[in-house]
């Protein structure tokens, strides 16, 4: 093996993509197996996820499945996984992508919809991860974890409001913190990445005005595009982070530096 497939290779691995359907999730899950690894894909839109999970397997030659889930039902999430651990043999990593936004006054926000964020983008993530955590510990697999958390987590947006969004992905990041330290004695690491604004069908039926305030307001004047975020996760999954665990990778074109 080369020192380049040592530093980055996901080979003989399988990793659990949620929100893998499309957008950060799909570009992730193509590059993550371009390097190596088999493919599992969670997401509520079951066609969408079934069509990505085919393109991969047939771009890269690797095994995929996927499995129409919604990330806030905790029992679904338990036989899903059973499911695709049964298929693909075992599960080594997770990306915990999955999520959702409403950008709205706090004033105007309903508790309905407060609530609807925080299940997608905090309860949700905290299902996935404690039943691949369980998993993991049960089998002796030494595992890792990204969440997919936000810059929103640190930032308030601007010109949008969108509160519960960012609670939730501040709440993402400590639960990042919380967890790595539970899990460093099974030798499972616990990151996440914090992208700043990328393209993606989350963002694209935003304004068009406030898009180009965004890019306007990153030092690198431009929005992300979802492929530059997956060298972050393979980098957080792989040996090369074989000390890192509990950190956020923080990837937004120096938004949150000024
Ligand atoms: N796009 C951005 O600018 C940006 C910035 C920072 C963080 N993020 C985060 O990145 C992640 C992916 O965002 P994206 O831009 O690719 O969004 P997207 O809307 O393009 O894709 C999200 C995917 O998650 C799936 N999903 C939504 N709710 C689900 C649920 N309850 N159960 C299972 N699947 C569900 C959707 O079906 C979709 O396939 C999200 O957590 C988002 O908050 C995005």
């Amino acid at each position: 093996m080369g020192m380049l497939e040592e530093l980055f290779s996901l080979q003989n691995k399988t990793i659990l993509v949620t929100g893998g359907a499309r957008g950060i999730g799909k570009a992730v899950a193509h590059r993550v197996a371009a390097v190596g690894a088999d493919i599992v894909i969670f997401d509520l839109n079951g066609k969408a996820a079934a069509e990505t999970a085919d393109e991969i397997a047939k771009e890269h030659n690797c095994r995929t499945t996927s499995f129409e889930v919604d990330v806030t039902d905790y029992e679904a999430v338990g036989k899903c996984l059973k499911l695709a651990v049964e298929h693909m043999g075992k599960i080594d990593l997770l990306f915990n992508n999955a999520g959702i936004v409403i950008q709205k006054p706090v004033i105007e926000t309903t508790p309905e919809e407060w609530n609807k964020v925080i299940d997608v983008n905090l309860n949700g993530v905290y299902y996935v991860a404690q039943q691949f955590g369980k998993y993991l510990i049960e089998n002796n697999i030494k595992g890792a974890i990204v969440n997919t958390a936000s810059m929103s987590g640190t930032i308030v947006n601007y010109p949008q409001l969108q509160a519960s969004y960012n609670t939730s992905k501040a709440a993402v990041v400590h639960l990042t913190k919380s967890i790595a330290y539970e899990w460093a004695p099974y030798d499972i690491r616990v990151n996440c990445i914090s992208p700043g604004y990328i393209f993606t069908e989350l963002t694209s039926f935003v304004r068009e005005d406030w898009r180009d305030q965004w890019a306007e307001s990153t030092p690198m004047k431009r929005l992300g595009k979802p492929e530059e975020l997956a060298g972050a996760v393979i980098y957080l999954l792989s040996d090369s982070a074989s000390f890192v665990t509990g950190s956020e990778l923080v990837i937004d074109g120096g938004f949150t530096i000024i």
